[in-house]
């Protein structure tokens, strides 16, 4: 009863921000994204007796079931749904290793249940569709469910948890986007998506931003299906900047740019007007996704050698999603 599994985290163009249900983690907006090629968790799970309690070990630090790291708690009611679905009452033990730094703004969630999800189901001796994976990875944390289908994804709001799930848009071969994410620092957020999310409704822009959301997600599909990137990457912005307004107009407000985020927001603006097609989002976090088409990625890197205040970059292609692999952890 042991199974591994690996998922890309994405990034999201069109992003969820705010729920309409906290428990189902049901978002208010459907939310549109992309698998990324080098962001991914790598997560072995394995169910049996010799284990005296859950055992969770994630970059080779064991969380202790009674240390504050909500992380552990989080996943261990993930396993418990696992158990529950397979009529199981073992423990578990859970070893995951990212490739990037967690909790940066980066979507180890993402990855992080979207493995967890896809392990888990396997050790268990479950066989479930892409649909109730996606379904079962919304559960615990909700935009891992984008990270279970191929390539460009849709994550359909839905009324109920059954009808609250991704699926994919496009292959990853539909379009050669790059995103390079730099990295600026890596250290942890103080306030988990999870946590910022519940004050989304505080914001006086909250609803303003939902009255024109189905409007914004037809005209990104119409860009995507065109592959304009023009079009698609000053949307992709604009939305990014507002996802931060509705953050910084909270009670209490979140923010979560560091200096070095606005310097490189603005080196982006400055390589586009200078002839350099490059799109800027960012997540719940400091670090910078930088959008650009593959026949320009080589000049976006150089220019981001250049500046002393990106510690590292990772270069991502379009992914596919979450999947079993041979190899175990341990
Ligand atoms: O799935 P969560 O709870 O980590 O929330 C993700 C929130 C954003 O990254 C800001 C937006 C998104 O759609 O990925």
């Amino acid at each position: 009863m042991k199974a591994t599994a690996i998922a890309p985290a994405n990034i999201a163009f069109i992003k969820y921000w705010g729920k309409k249900d906290e428990t189902w983690r049901l978002p208010v907006n459907n939310s549109i994204s992309m698998n990324l090629s080098n962001l991914t968790t790598t997560t072995t799970v394995e169910f049996a007796e010799k284990y005296a309690e859950d055992i969770v070990i994630i970059d080779g630090f064991l969380s202790l079931a009674d240390s504050s790291n909500q992380m552990r708690e989080r996943i261990v009611t993930h396993l418990n749904q696992v158990r529950e679905l397979a009529g199981i009452d073992l423990p578990a033990k859970v070893v995951s290793q990212n490739s990037f730094p967690m909790e940066t703004g980066l979507s180890s969630s993402a990855s992080g249940f979207a493995a967890l999800t896809v392990a888990a189901v396997k050790a268990a001796g479950l066989s479930l569709s892409k649909k109730e994976l996606s379904i079962l990875a919304r559960l615990g944390s909700g935009s891992a469910c984008r990270s279970i289908p191929d390539g460009f994804v849709e994550w359909h709001t839905g009324e109920t948890s059954e009808d609250s799930y991704a699926e994919s848009l496009y292959p990853p071969e539909h379009w050669q986007l790059i995103d390079l994410v730099a990295i600026l620092s890596v250290k942890r957020k103080q306030i988990s998506s999870t946590q910022g999310q519940r004050l989304a409704e505080t914001s006086a822009f909250f609803n303003t931003r939902l009255e024109r959301i189905e409007e914004k997600i037809s005209q990104l599909k119409i860009y995507l299906k065109e592959r304009n990137f023009p079009g698609f990457g000053e949307l992709i912005e604009a939305e990014a900047l507002e996802l931060h307004a509705v953050m910084m107009t909270s009670r209490p407000p979140l923010l979560y740019w560091y200096p070095e985020t606005v310097a490189l927001m603005q080196a982006a603006r400055s390589w586009r007007e200078a002839g350099l097609p490059v799109y800027f989002t960012v997540n719940t976090g400091h670090n910078v996704h930088l959008i650009c088409e593959k026949k320009d990625v080589d000049s976006l890197e150089e220019k981001v050698k250049k500046l002393d205040f990106v510690r590292q970059y990772i270069i991502n292609q379009p992914a596919k999603g979450a999947r079993t692999v041979k190899q175990h952890l341990f």
